[in-house]
């Protein structure tokens, strides 16, 4: 076993840190309040590469392998999660769903714009009444020989408005239930589809959230991902490799307040000495510490399975199970270290602390992940 990074993932994980700090911190804050979608921002990320990293060149992807692609999710999310979240679902959620399943024209019409940025994709699974539940779709797409009929709404959709390119997954054969389910690729501007409301969020608030109402839209056939009814499995073995970029945005922001919290305990006096003399702070960082490491392991561990081709979904579960608690954990500390401070915006730590929840939701709750793990245990 070897814990050496090649020097490729190494320069990968200097230009996000580089790009964080330079491109990202200014303005976060103000984004955040403002709910601002970082469009430049994203624009930057798709001319350096960040959001189609593991597909192939021939798409204009950058051929990287998924280690690459946790450290440049980590160091990205320690800065801002809002553009992370973005980064992810187009990386693993889109492109990665496309150069997989896609045929060789939705590659060349959707997959190379949507690597260098010029396009964004979104995924469309849940619904209002199908979160975790996810084998319950509503929306229907009814066969109509040389298209389907789409018709349903779709609940918080990343990217709902920024994207052009979403991939919607519907049911076609209700009497067939999961096996039914088709995904289909929908563009912005289709006729009788229209981006509903934006969420306003608790954290996460630079990222644009929204509904999306689908009535009577022709989608053509060759729209359609993969055989028929294999919407489902499409939606689940993508999901796989999603949930290890949402466990990488996890360790991103734990490690993020870790860092201004330990810096933080380093400048701050109490009692006549630095606060991070004593052990009852030295202790929280020692937890923290323990916890990040531990998660970065797990996300790696998972990354190095998909890149040998292994079967990760056990692993790539648990990463997002166990980051996305240490998410949590430690922007709670952070704030409570920053005391005062930290229960204000200038400080970080507090939206930090607001961006961790959603880790524990999206790409499948916690308790969804225990359901996976469980699972493959008893296999
Ligand atoms: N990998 C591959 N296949 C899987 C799978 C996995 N992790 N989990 C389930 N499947 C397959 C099963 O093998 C089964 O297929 P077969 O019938 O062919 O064997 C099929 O899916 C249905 O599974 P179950 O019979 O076990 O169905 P279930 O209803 O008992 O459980 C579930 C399904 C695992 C709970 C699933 O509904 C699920 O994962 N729910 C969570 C949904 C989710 O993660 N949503 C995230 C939304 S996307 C998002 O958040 C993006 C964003 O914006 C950031």
């Amino acid at each position: 076993m070897n814990f050496e990074f090649t020097e490729e993932q190494l320069a990968v994980q200097a230009a996000a840190r580089d790009f964080a700090q330079t491109e990202l911190l200014p303005g976060v804050i103000e984004r955040d309040n403002k709910q601002e979608f970082p469009t430049e921002q994203i624009k930057k990320m798709g001319e350096l590469g960040f959001l189609g990293m593991m597909t192939d060149p021939k798409y204009n992807g950058g051929g990287m392998d998924a280690v690459s692609y946790v450290l440049a999710m980590e160091e990205i999310s320690k800065i801002d999660a809002s553009s992370s979240v973005v980064m992810s679902v187009n990386n693993s959620l889109v492109c990665a769903g496309l150069e997989k399943h896609g045929t060789e024209e939705q590659k060349q019409k959707y997959l190379t714009k949507l690597t260098t940025g010029e396009q964004i994709g979104a995924f469309c699974l849940s619904e209002p009444e199908a979160g975790s539940d996810a084998t319950s779709q509503r929306t229907t797409a009814v066969d109509m020989g040389d298209h389907y009929l789409l018709n349903g709404t779709k609940n918080w959709i990343t990217n709902g408005n920024s994207a052009s390119v979403y991939i919607v997954m519907a049911q076609t054969n209700p009497e067939k239930r999961h096996k039914g389910i088709n995904a289909l690729i929908i563009e912005k501007g289709m006729d009788g589809f229209v981006v509903g409301k934006k969420e306003d969020k608790l954290g996460i608030r630079g990222s644009d959230t929204h509904s999306l109402m689908f009535t009577d839209v022709k989608v053509p056939k060759e729209n359609r991902i993969g055989a028929e009814g294999f919407g489902f499995s499409f939606a689940m073995g993508t999901l796989n490799g999603g949930r290890i970029g949402i466990a990488s945005q996890a360790l991103g922001i734990a490690s993020g307040a870790y860092e201004l919290a330990l810096k933080y305990s380093k400048e701050r006096k109490a009692f006549g000495k630095e606060i991070c003399q004593h052990q009852a702070i030295q202790f929280k960082l020692a937890d923290m510490a323990t916890n990040i490491d531990a998660a970065r392991l797990l996300c790696l561990q998972a990354a190095v399975m998909k890149d040998q081709g292994k079967d990760f979904a056990k692993e790539g579960a648990m990463a997002k199970l166990f980051a996305s608690q240490t998410a949590m954990d430690t922007t709670v500390e952070a704030v409570q270290i920053h005391g005062g401070y930290g229960f204000v915006k200038e400080y970080h730590v507090e939206r930090l602390m607001r961006d961790a929840k959603i880790t524990q939701i999206y790409e499948g709750t916690s308790e969804i992940q225990k359901i996976v793990i469980s699972r493959e245990v008893l296999k």
